[in-house]
């Protein structure tokens, strides 16, 4: 990228409603210039600045692995300014792509090892990219163990529905879904993420923990983490700050002395441990 500043001309090529409340969409995103796209490298737990003009730009995180090449997938609540319109958008519209930016989750220190997935909510978007880049072809026998706990309030808040059930039945992976409470058709556990991981009580053995989801399940979930054995060093987070310009120039999203766009999103918690408790 030339101008960190200067976003890449995207296409909006499919809008997907993810959920019942209708305000998470999934946008699969077509660079206008295929040049763009070879230029644009991102591993999973990176993020890109959205930008809709006159509006603003959002940070958000990759939801798409590099394995699934042609698109860019991004899954985005609706919240204030530049997600409503987003959420107006229709297929077809032309927005701009900023990154990729941040640091991303260790794939390389994750290799030969087991690896532990847990996500909460909607910042299940960045661990979709990771599983799909973990469990695909090429890479999957470089991998040990991978073990996911994902969950939502309810069945029609599961982000992935189709993806979800194509991970439950693979007989290389173990892939466990909650929910706080389900309906009638619900066959899947009940109950909250941390319960949920105390329960499978995965090995911490050669194993590596990614934790991501809003701050109340990460609080109740790292107890239960500690309990299982990973250590600091071996639970890796990713923490979502405000920030404006995405590449460490601005001072908007610091914890202490780091910058969460720049020396994150992704940290391990034993890097966090020497931070302001501000996450
Ligand atoms: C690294 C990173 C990854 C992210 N990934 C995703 C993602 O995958 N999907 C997604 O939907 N969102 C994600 N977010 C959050 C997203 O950036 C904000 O929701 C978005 O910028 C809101 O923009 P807006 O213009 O629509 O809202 P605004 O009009 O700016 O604000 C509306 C409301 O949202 C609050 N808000 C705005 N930004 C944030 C923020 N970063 N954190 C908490 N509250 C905020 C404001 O205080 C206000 O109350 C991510 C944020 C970061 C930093
Ligand atoms: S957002 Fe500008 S320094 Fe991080």
């Amino acid at each position: 990228m030339n101008n960190p500043y200067m976003p890449y001309p995207v296409r909006i090529d499919e809008i997907i409603i993810e959920n019942e409340a209708r305000d998470l969409k999934t946008f699969r995103l077509v660079f206008v210039d295929p040049e763009h796209e070879k230029v644009f490298n991102h591993i999973p737990g990176q993020f890109a600045e959205i930008s809709v003009l006159g509006k603003g730009e959002s940070p958000i995180g990759i939801a798409s692995s590099p394995t699934e090449a042609g698109s860019l997938l991004f899954t985005i609540k609706r919240t204030g300014v530049v997600t409503d319109e987003l959420h107006n958008a229709r297929e077809g519209r032309v927005i701009g792509v900023r990154g990729p930016l941040g640091k991303a989750f260790p794939i390389e220190r994750m290799k030969g090892k087991n690896v532990v997935i847990v996500g909460g909510g909607f910042a299940f978007t960045t661990l979709r990219a990771l599983i799909q880049y973990l469990t695909h072809e090429e890479n999957r026998s470089d991998y040990g163990d991978i073990t996911v706990v994902y969950g939502a309030r309810s069945p029609g808040e599961l982000l992935y529905k189709a993806e979800l059930a194509a991970w439950q039945a693979r007989d290389d992976m173990t892939t466990h879904i909650t929910v706080d409470k389900g309906d009638d058709d619900w066959t899947g556990y009940e109950g909250f993420v941390p319960a949920i991981l105390d329960q499978v009580a995965p090995s911490s053995t050669d194993a590596l923990m990614v934790l991501c989801g809003p701050p109340i399940m990460i609080k109740f979930t790292l107890p239960v983490i500690e309990k299982l054995g990973f250590a600091p060093a071996d639970t890796i987070l990713s923490l979502e700050m405000r920030m404006k310009c995405g590449i460490g120039k601005c001072g908007r999203c610091n914890i202490g002395s780091k910058y969460v766009c720049k020396d994150g999103p992704v940290f391990t918690l034993e890097e966090l441990s020497d931070l302001p408790d501000e996450f």
